[in-house]
């Protein structure tokens, strides 16, 4: 239908006659001249027809977003334009079509939009046709473009596992699908295909990779959908080395191809447990430092009571050093950083400020001359700093300071927006305490690896056993995570014990798995990256609907096409199932 794009026309084209479609962008009337911004997945040229032009009658008509095919020649602007690549010229044309008139959009189609998320989502075929929409997906499709590219040259097979099969230990609630044929029974969908590619090395296959759909049941946040999809890998006869230098290289090529950038390896590595104390977060946001400190020493010094008892009960008092803080919070709005901290458990936030070689704040009456002295000197205390403790247990004391360190860092724009900070959690604990359930369960899944000289601990002392786990974090997001499995039935067997799985339901959940074990495992480990997280860092948004083309609201549902919704009695009645009002 067209001979050119609609980003391609330069002045070097001025006389060519060419042949455009799009939609109409924009049209404006300048005492009779009529101007149409054509709009196609490229870009943008200026259409121009004068009075006397005899398709003038069917310009007028044109409104926006109807679409069009014109023919015409390319002449040089008189008033150009340097923010459009196709600024210098406009087309005059002779031949227009209608190809399809359009309501009046709901929204406005540019890349600054005016309308509410609802309107969106509910029109979201309009939202995608804004350019910064499609660049979003262009850059996504690119991403799974260069990663394709790069596995198949590291010899990676990409192989396709089912939707329709049995829950999987990932930890989320699964979304179930009923049997027609027997009823009662359900399919899980796959929140991960993690047990069928530990099956294709047992196959075989040694290396395996897919652009893998997940679905976990979970509440949604800004970076967590029902619906996702990972880059989920597989090796075998490999350890963590190799994984790491893999996904470097993997990493390293995506972000050549899409945003031309180099981004420097290895990445850094972090212990779990120096995440945990110095950055308050299994993800640390490293672009800031306002690290985590102690402050345990100089607090058992102060005469305060809470201090004191918390000291007694779990000897911990952590701290963050706000630079610039003492002027930027004030009472109420520290009342408000206190709030955060509850939704973390902590019991409360004690602060001081120091100005003008003063201190004030919650606790500033109970310091003494020695512990101002102290504290200024080993902490390197300056004017306008706002310290903020919290005294509890060490969890609770890193966990909430972590959430403060980043609010604060947001709030004071103390992110440089334009880096790219990676690095890998390494080292994780293999169990984690659920006070729910009373029990220890695996911190990632149950089919990951103890460190090597650890196995004795899963049963002896569980808390303290690591795992050869490993999570990738760019910017303070969790991106990937994966581990060297268990390939030997014993430690897996030591495993289920440990997470207090009997026999009869390590057989009803995995029998096929665990006994595929027994058929010659190679040693094997992997990892998967979240494509929707990767691909909203790489684009610079921080939520995942900004580049999944149907994505569900925050409410779970899909306001385009209402989904979920009811079905028929029939449906329900083929899979014997019966709801009660
Ligand atoms: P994990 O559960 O850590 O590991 O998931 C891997 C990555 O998937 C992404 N992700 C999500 N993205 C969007 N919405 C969600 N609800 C969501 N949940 C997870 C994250 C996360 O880091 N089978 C293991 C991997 C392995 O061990 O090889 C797994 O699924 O970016």
């Amino acid at each position: 239908m067209r001979t050119k794009k609609n980003n391609e026309l330069r002045i070097e084209n001025v006389n060519e006659i060419v042949t455009l479609v799009g939609w109409c962008s924009k049209k404006r009337n300048l005492g009779g001249l009529l101007f149409i911004d054509l709009r196609d997945r490229y870009g943008i040229v200026q259409l121009v027809i004068k009075p006397d032009n005899p398709v003038y009658p069917t310009a007028l008509e044109i409104k926006n977003e109807y679409v069009l095919k014109a023919t015409g020649k390319v002449v040089e602007r008189e008033s150009k334009n340097p923010n459009l690549p196709t600024g210098d010229i406009e087309v005059e044309v002779s031949e227009l079509v209608i190809l399809n008139p359009a309501l009046n959009p709901p929204l406005l189609i540019q890349d600054q939009t005016d309308a509410l998320e609802d309107t969106r989502m509910k029109y979201r075929y309009l939202d995608l046709r804004r350019p910064i929409m499609q660049k979003n997906l262009i850059l996504r499709h690119k991403t799974v473009m260069a990663v394709r590219k790069f596995l198949d040259s590291a010899d990676f097979i990409e192989i396709e596992t089912p939707y329709l099969g049995k829950s999987t230990p990932e930890g989320a609630r699964d979304f179930l699908v009923p049997s027609r044929l027997y009823h009662g029974s359900f399919y899980a969908l796959p929140q991960s295909p993690q047990m069928y590619k530990q099956l294709l090395m047992v196959a075989g296959f040694e290396r395996y990779f897919q652009i893998a759909k997940c679905f976990r049941d979970e509440d949604l946040r800004a970076d967590r959908q029902l619906e996702f999809t990972q880059i989920d890998l597989e090796m075998s006869f490999i350890e963590e080395e190799d994984i790491y230098d893999l996904v470097e290289k993997m990493l390293k090529c995506v972000w050549k191809e899409t945003l031309n950038m180099d981004i420097k390896t290895p990445f850094i590595r972090l212990d779990y447990d120096e995440a945990m104390n110095k950055y308050g977060s299994d993800k640390p946001d490293t672009r800031f430092e306002m690290y985590l400190q102690d402050f345990t020493n100089w607090a058992s010094e102060v005469d305060f009571v809470i201090f004191k008892n918390q000291i007694l009960a779990h000897n911990n008092i952590k701290g963050i050093i706000v630079k610039n803080g003492g002027s930027k919070y004030s009472r109420k709005e520290i009342d408000r950083l206190t709030e955060l901290a509850k939704k973390y458990h902590a019991s409360g936030l004690a602060w001081l400020k120091y100005e003008q070689n003063n201190f004030t704040g919650s606790i500033a009456k109970f310091l003494n001359e020695k512990n101002m002295k102290t504290l200024i000197e080993e902490y390197q205390i300056v004017d306008d700093d706002l310290i903020l403790f919290v005294a509890d247990r060490l969890e609770v004391c890193n966990f909430a300071l972590g959430a403060l360190r980043s609010q604060i860092a947001k709030e004071m724009n103390l992110i440089d927006t334009s880096k790219f900070n990676f690095l890998w959690v390494v080292n994780w604990p293999l169990f984690e305490y659920s006070e729910e359930e009373k029990r220890y369960v695996a911190a990632h899944h149950p089919f990951t690896s103890p460190k090597i000289g650890d196995e004795d601990l899963m049963l002896t002392d569980p808390a303290k056993c690591r795992a050869r786990a490993y999570d990738i974090v760019l910017n303070g997001y969790e991106l990937g995570g994966g581990s060297i499995r268990i390939h030997d039935q014993n430690t897996q067997a030591k495993m289920f014990k440990a997470i207090g799985l009997s026999d009869e339901e390590v057989k009803k959940q995995f029998s096929f798995f665990v006994d595929a074990l027994k058929y010659g495992t190679p040693p094997h480990g992997g990892l998967a990256i979240g494509l929707d997280r990767l691909v909203m860092l790489l684009t610079g948004n921080n939520n995942l609907r900004e580049v999944i083309a149907f994505p569900k609201a925050a409410s779970a549902k899909c306001p385009m096409s209402d989904a979920p919704t009811p079905v028929s009695k029939q449906q329900l009645d083929e899979l014997g199932l019966k709801f009660d009002k």
